[in-house]
């Protein structure tokens, strides 16, 4: 992993607060086709403040949230009290050989060290067991969410590009589903102070970015906010 990256990776810590209010959550069909419709026992790895964790206990799953970030992980345990949340990362996970069903891992599987990862995953899940990646992505197809995105970063990837990943993990499967979410003014502002380019920015220049983030919302919302669409991409396999 670059400098960059680490510095990027490691950012989450100082927005978790409007990371939790305003990052979108996840559709239950693209859960269920994650994990697999019978409760488990499911690793949320990088599970920052808890957005796929929620899903995951709802779906009836026996959940242990683990990430690097304490900041991050207070949030957590603040809306899911119940949940065994620890301190680690996908190159250290703090669980037992063979002791996990499915391990989950939404918006975060390119923090990952690529070499050290794979392995460590393939360490805690039992044979037969299962890694999901998810992805929102937004959906640029619109002329105003086309014009928001690339304000945020021209530069950042508009779709998942499906990983490679080494044995004992077998052959990928994806899927996309259709998600959304409703924002008012601030929900976008926040929304955009925490993607993780907007938090490292100098604080002058992101200042620019939210007048003409706000300037956008004031352009396209409605009386009672807007739609933020996006899509959802979804990866699994299973660990021979
Ligand atoms: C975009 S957030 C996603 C959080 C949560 N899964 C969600 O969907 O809202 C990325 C998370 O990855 C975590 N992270 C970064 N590098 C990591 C690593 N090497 N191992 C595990 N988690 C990592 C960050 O602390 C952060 O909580």
């Amino acid at each position: 992993m670059t400098d960059d990256n680490r510095l990027l990776a490691a950012s989450f810590g100082g927005v978790a607060g409007i990371y939790e209010r305003t990052r979108p959550d996840y559709p239950a069909a693209a859960v269920a086709w994650l994990t697999g419709e019978h409760p488990r026992r499911v690793l949320d790895l990088a599970a920052g403040t808890g957005k796929l964790t929620r899903s995951l206990v709802a779906a009836g799953h026996d959940v242990v949230a683990v990430d690097p970030s304490e900041p991050m992980l207070v949030q957590l345990r603040a809306a899911l009290p119940g949940v065994d949340a620890r301190v680690g990362s996908a190159e250290a996970v703090p669980l037992a050989d063979a002791s996990i069903d499915v391990v989950t891992v939404a918006q975060a599987f390119h923090w990952f060290d690529p070499a050290a990862a794979p392995p460590e995953i393939a360490r805690v899940l039992r044979p037969g067991g299962r890694l999901g990646l998810v992805w929102n992505m937004p959906d640029t197809s619109t002329p105003w969410t086309d014009e928001l995105w690339r304000a945020i970063n021209a530069n950042e990837p508009r779709t998942v590009e499906r990983p490679e990943l080494p044995e004992p993990f077998e052959p990928m499967e994806s899927r996309t589903f259709t998600h959304s979410q409703r924002l008012d003014r601030d929900g976008l502002l926040g929304l955009v102070s925490s993607r993780s380019y907007v938090a490292v920015l100098a604080p002058a220049e992101r200042d620019r970015l939210l007048v003409r983030v706000g300037a956008l919302y004031d352009r396209v919302a409605g009386t009672d906010g807007l739609t933020m669409p996006y899509v959802t991409h979804c990866f699994r396999s299973n660990r021979s």
